[in-house]
């Protein structure tokens, strides 16, 4: 969006850095912090590959599994969502 470009390009307050930081984010369809050139690096090739990327996407949509367990996986522990990242659940599978 033209408005965040001719803004981005100004120096921010140090107080605004963080609202614009999820604005941007907002209008881009992301999450704060995810990367929006999209997809992980992964060493996987064919079928594996497939699952692995359509995870991906169902993982970041909004209001899915990124929203609780976070980008990282790690979670918010403080609200008692817990991490994915060495659950057994996860690694089980
Ligand atoms: C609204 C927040 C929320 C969302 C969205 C959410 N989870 Fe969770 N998840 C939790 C909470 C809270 C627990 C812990 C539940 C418990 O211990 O009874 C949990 C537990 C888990 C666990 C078990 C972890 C362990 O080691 O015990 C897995 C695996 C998991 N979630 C996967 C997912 C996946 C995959 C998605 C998306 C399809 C997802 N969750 C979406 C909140 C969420």
């Amino acid at each position: 969006m033209r408005i965040l470009e001719v803004a981005g390009d100004i120096p921010l307050d140090s107080w605004m850095e963080k609202p614009f930081e999820t604005a941007l984010a907002y209008i881009q369809g992301v999450n704060v912090g995810q990367n929006t050139e999209g997809g992980t690096k992964i060493d996987l090739e064919g079928a594996a590959k497939k699952l692995f990327v359509n995870g991906e996407k169902i993982y970041n949509c909004e209001v899915f599994c990124v929203s609780c367990h976070q980008t990282n996986g790690k979670g918010l522990s403080t609200s008692q969502l817990p991490p994915l990242a060495k659950s057994p659940w996860v690694n089980s599978i």
